[in-house]
């Protein structure tokens, strides 16, 4: 989402720093940045799966060092046979290689020993370590422990999914935007109380790139400027791994994480960023590169190709009952976004060969949704999909800003509306209008704008002619697919008065729900004649702990495509605009 807008002479500047002398100040050498691959140099899996418990033989029961967990443990891209397991060490001697092992086991109590993997890490991936725990049983609660120079991590624990064939409801929290200076993270501890989820799934700014005093001022900031360098982005992640309500959460479920924005700098894309100055800040590829970097050392993700760092988008499959892509939206593929609000006339927003996920990952996207054998397709996407429509002359009285955002083709250029022409192709798809058949029960998942917003997914909401693409307010005839866009952690919503949002809902008729001040997650219930989303609120982000209450529920009928009904739309409008 768009942050702050920079106000460039409140940045602090790191002048005059070239490319060699930077990195010779991190001590990298031009051929090791971004050449790393972590999963084939930090561990290798011994492949203990007789269930022999060796712990008493490791080689890391000889301390050579003094090490500590600070970062606790983390899991995640689970399948029916494997996870990613994940830790930091932090070592006395940065110099020096250090070994250890993950132990694996079926009870909480560490007494059903499954296996066992070693490990080695260096600095060179900044002492995290990611493995790939193989030969596990599908849809099963695992255990895990790691161990180094006589020191144990926490405990976590992990699921794998069910395998082809299986078919139970599954559950997922569903988060995003967790702005660590604007407060506590009081969602991921409440998530992490539940006892019902399969996954976490993160669609993005798990970490925020700025300064102290530049978006939030609940909480200070490590390092204390915007992050830029490589050892500013790996700064960051430590911080938020030290955060004990986020590692309450890893500790409890597998993440499926996808970046956004924020985990580079604010509405980064393709080429650039907003929060970027190509010199003073660097060279846009080399800190992308460093970003990414980061993200694959410090999150528990599996890369599809192991090596490339830049390639995040994959496929993460739950038997026969879920097929979740997962979809960046940023840094693959995406052209500059247009301006916001969108100017209608100028044509930029509807320009057809403007992309936001680039033609590869719309193969993947479409060809692996219609090849998909499972029942639900989940879209983990992260900027909004259904149009934000604001039309002249049907609210009345306006307020001043309505006039600056009037307009009819959309109001986010950062978002899909940004993108229209591309995002109509996804919809000709999903309807079989390109070709190839229809793809049904297809629930997108949005982060991003701090909000909550539910929506039909149609092409144009204003035309009630369902032959020609158009869309029954009252039923949905005539949606495609369905979005839930979750609320954020902490960052804060949108800064637009009610009469605003009630002014788009008059004329977004497709949008069943909208809440601009709540923060909290999500809990998606997939099942086969229903998924229903839960939007949950926390009291308080501004002290850790407080309560959450159940602010909405709403759902999508097996095959029906559209949001069920919730009274006579558009009464809440109505009663919005007379002030009731
Ligand atoms: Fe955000």
């Amino acid at each position: 989402m768009s942050g702050p807008r920079r106000k460039r002479s409140r940045i602090q500047k790191r002048p005059g720093i070239t490319r060699r002398s930077f990195l010779k100040g991190l001590g990298i050498g031009t051929a090791s940045v971004g050449g790393l691959s972590l999963l084939q140099g930090c561990g290798s899996d011994n492949d203990s799966t007789t269930a022999t418990d060796n712990r008493t033989t490791p080689s890391d029961n000889t301390p050579t060092q003094n090490v500590q967990f600070l970062h606790s443990i983390a899991s995640g891209d689970p399948a029916f046979d494997s996870v990613v397991l994940w830790t930091r060490i932090t070592p006395e001697n940065t110099n020096r290689t250090v070994a250890g092992r993950v132990d694996v086991f079926k009870d909480e109590a560490l007494t059903m020993f499954v296996k066992s993997m070693d490990f080695q890490t260096t600095a060179a991936q900044d002492f995290t370590v990611k493995l790939i725990c193989n030969g596990l049983e599908q849809d099963t609660v695992y255990f895990y422990q790691f161990r180094s120079n006589g020191k144990t991590s926490p405990v976590g624990r992990t699921r794998t999914t069910p395998a082809a064939g299986n078919k139970r409801p599954l559950n997922f929290g569903v988060v995003s935007c967790s702005s660590l200076a604007h407060g506590f993270f009081n969602a991921y501890a409440k998530l992490a109380e539940r006892d019902d989820i399969d996954a976490i799934i993160h669609l993005g700014d798990y970490i925020y790139e700025y300064g102290n005093g530049q978006y939030g001022n609940v909480r200070e900031y490590e390092p204390a400027t915007e992050i830029i360098t490589l050892s500013d982005y790996r700064t960051r992640h430590a911080q938020y791994k030290r955060d004990e309500d986020l590692q309450k959460l890893h500790q409890r479920f597998p993440f499926i994480t996808i970046w956004d924005d924020h985990e580079s700098t604010n509405n980064s894309y393709r080429d650039g960023a907003e929060n970027h100055t190509e010199g003073a800040e660097g060279v846009w590829e080399e800190r992308k590169g460093f970003a990414q970097r980061a993200y694959d050392e410090w999150m528990p993700i599996r890369l599809p190709e192991p090596g490339n760092r830049a390639k995040i988008f994959r496929r993460v499959q739950f038997g026969d009952m879920v097929d979740m892509f997962m979809l960046d939206t940023r840094l693959f593929d995406r052209d500059l976004e247009a301006a916001t609000p969108i100017n209608p006339t100028d044509g930029v927003s509807s320009q057809p060969d403007r992309t936001m996920i680039g033609e590869e990952q719309y193969n993947f996207l479409i060809n692996g949704m219609r090849a998909s054998q499972a029942q639900w397709k989940l879209i983990g996407n992260q900027v909004v999909f259904h149009q934000w429509i604001i039309k002249p002359g049907l609210n009345n009285p306006a307020p001043a800003q309505l006039g600056e955002l009037l307009a009819p083709s959309g109001l986010n250029g950062d978002a899909w509306d940004g993108y229209s022409a591309e995002r109509q192709r996804i919809i000709n798809a999903l309807r079989g209008d390109d070709g190839g058949e229809a793809i049904n029960n297809v629930v997108i998942l949005t982060g991003d704008v701090h909000t909550a917003w539910v929506a039909d997914i149609t092409d144009n909401p204003n035309q009630p002619i369902d032959a020609v693409g158009g869309y029954n307010p009252i039923t949905g005839q005539g949606s495609v697919a369905t979005e839930f866009v979750v609320t954020s952690v902490t960052s804060p919503g949108l800064d637009l008065p009610n009469q605003i949002i009630q002014a788009i809902r008059l004329t977004s008729p497709h949008i069943k729900h909208v809440n601009v001040t709540e923060r909290g997650y999500s809990v998606l219930r997939v099942a086969e004649d229903k998924t229903t989303c839960e939007y949950w609120a926390v009291s308080t982000i501004l002290e850790r702990g407080g309560s959450e209450t159940l602010s909405a529920t709403f759902e999508v009928a097996d095959g029906a495509n559209r949001i069920t009904p919730q009274g006579i739309y558009p009464v809440d409008v109505v009663t919005g605009l007379l002030g009731v």
